[in-house]
């Protein structure tokens, strides 16, 4: 099938190579010259485990290409993906600008019947908006949701396995055209549910908000956790391991960040408010997220206290690990607060290093590598939970270190290791670790998911 993909960010990237490596021929659109030139080379604008390979291996067996001509993407494709931002408004609702100047270019060009997938996140009732704006062209244009729930960092394995997927359609025919793009997926055993098109949008909002909950929850019990000695991870543990609960996210942190999760929790609120509904749960997990990045960099303002020009290596910088993404990330709040209260801040991230230079700029020292991050400083605080951090040598790094206070804002160091070498280890929702102390029994492990 000729299908095109309006938007090569982030979704609509993984979305026509994907697409593309099921068989169909793909022509990716965006308006960004410079970016669709990068693709056309087979370079990935964006760090993705997978990706370039993906696009390089596509492009070369001629089945992904990329342009910025919507009106030649229109001619040469009877199906065409919608992945255009959907960035939030002031309002707090969702800014669909971008989306509906598509369905309006399409409307306008249209030149045979088509199908019209929108896999943007939108706000439930967007699709009977974009119905109605292709209701008065000159050929019909099927209009369908298919949400997208794939996740920075295992986005090409989440598309190409996913758990199920969401066809929502407000007739058969609808309905057919999905199951036909789908059918590679669909042989191989994943699950389709099919649904009305207003289901299929409040089902991503309700998956993406459920998580996010998940992820506060914990959060604000790691508070109770802390003032009462009892330890969150324990407590992770004994829930996660009922099966009516499972172990995904549940794991307790300095909040959650991304493009997604700050953004629809936001956008779910402002739309409940809107149709008169009070949003009591909902409105609190994004107050208790906001709460859980100051309270993190509160501590380590408090442990320093008194220490002159007091220097913190910041240990990440990327809302999470195998991204460069830095949206909404909890280490800009957490870098701001510090800095605010007289901190000098040395940083360093794997990867997200370019993308953090643009919004922190030089209130920050730039790190070339762990070493050079943490030379010298009178804590580390730890806000992404990379690998390489995870594996750090802390007798190396205790011995370059000037004062001795460990904070991990993950939950993922091995704290007994930490304590051994002379520190002082400061956890999320955790009892704290002096110097040489070893922590009683550990309950055993279960997947943070
Ligand atoms: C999310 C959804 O998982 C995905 O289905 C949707 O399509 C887009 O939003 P993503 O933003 O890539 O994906 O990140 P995810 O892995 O879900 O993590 C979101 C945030 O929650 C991260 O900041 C992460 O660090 C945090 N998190 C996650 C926790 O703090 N604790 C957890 O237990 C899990």
């Amino acid at each position: 099938m000729n299908i095109s993909v309006i938007g090569c960010g982030y979704v609509g990237l993984v979305s026509g190579a994907c697409l593309a490596s099921l068989g169909h021929h793909v022509m990716g659109v965006d308006v960004d010259q410079a970016r669709v030139e990068s693709l056309a080379r087979g370079e990935s604008p964006i760090y993705e485990p997978g990706l370039s390979e993906l696009i390089l291996a596509q492009h070369a067996q001629g089945r992904l290409c990329f342009t910025t001509d919507i009106g030649r993407a229109f001619r040469e494709s009877e199906t065409i993906f919608i992945a255009v931002g959907t960035p939030p408004a002031p309002s707090g609702g969702a800014d669909l600008r971008m989306l509906f100047s598509v369905v309006d270019d399409l409307v306008r060009m249209v030149d045979g019947p088509k199908t019209l997938v929108i896999k943007s996140t939108v706000p439930p009732g967007t699709g009977e908006q974009v119905a109605a704006r292709t209701a008065a062209a000159r050929y019909p244009i099927e209009v369908v949701n298919n949400p997208e729930f794939l996740r920075e960092g295992t986005a090409v394995q989440d598309f190409l396995h996913p758990d199920r997927m969401i066809f929502g359609a407000n007739s058969p025919r609808g309905l057919e055209a999905l199951r036909e793009i789908f059918q590679p997926l669909i042989d191989r055993g994943y699950a389709i549910f099919s649904m009305s098109r207003q289901s299929a949008e409040l089902t991503k909002f309700a998956a993406n908000a459920m998580l996010a909950m998940r992820v506060s929850f914990i959060n604000e019990l790691s508070l109770l956790a802390s003032a009462i000695g009892a330890d969150i991870e324990s407590v992770r543990v004994g829930i996660g391991t009922d099966r009516r609960i499972g172990p995904s996210f549940l794991k307790a942190g300095v909040g959650y960040g991304g493009s997604c999760f700050p953004k629809d929790v936001a956008a779910l609120e402002y739309q409940m408010r809107q149709v008169g509904i009070e949003p009591c749960l909902v409105a609190g997990v994004e107050k208790v997220n906001q709460r859980q990045k100051l309270i993190f960099a509160q501590r380590v303002l408090a442990a320093l206290q008194g220490v002159q020009h007091p220097q913190v290596a910041l240990w990440g910088l990327a809302f999470k690990p195998d991204t460069d993404d830095m949206r909404e990330s909890p280490s800009i709040p957490i870098a701001r607060t510090l800095a605010a209260g007289g901190v000098a801040l040395r940083v360093y991230d794997p990867q997200a290093m370019d993308n953090a230079r643009k919004i922190l700029g030089d209130a920050v020292q730039w790190s070339r590598d762990v070493e050079d991050c943490t030379r010298g400083v009178d804590a580390i605080a730890l806000v992404t939970d990379w690998p390489i951090f995870i594996t750090q040598n802390w007798a190396r790094m205790a011995a370059i270190m000037r004062g001795k206070h460990v904070f991990d804002g993950r939950n993922c160091l091995a704290s007994g290791k930490v304590a051994a070498a002379g520190l002082y280890y400061h956890a999320v929702g955790r009892p704290e670790l002096a110097p040489g102390a070893g922590r009683p029994g550990s309950m055993g492990v279960i997947p943070s998911g």
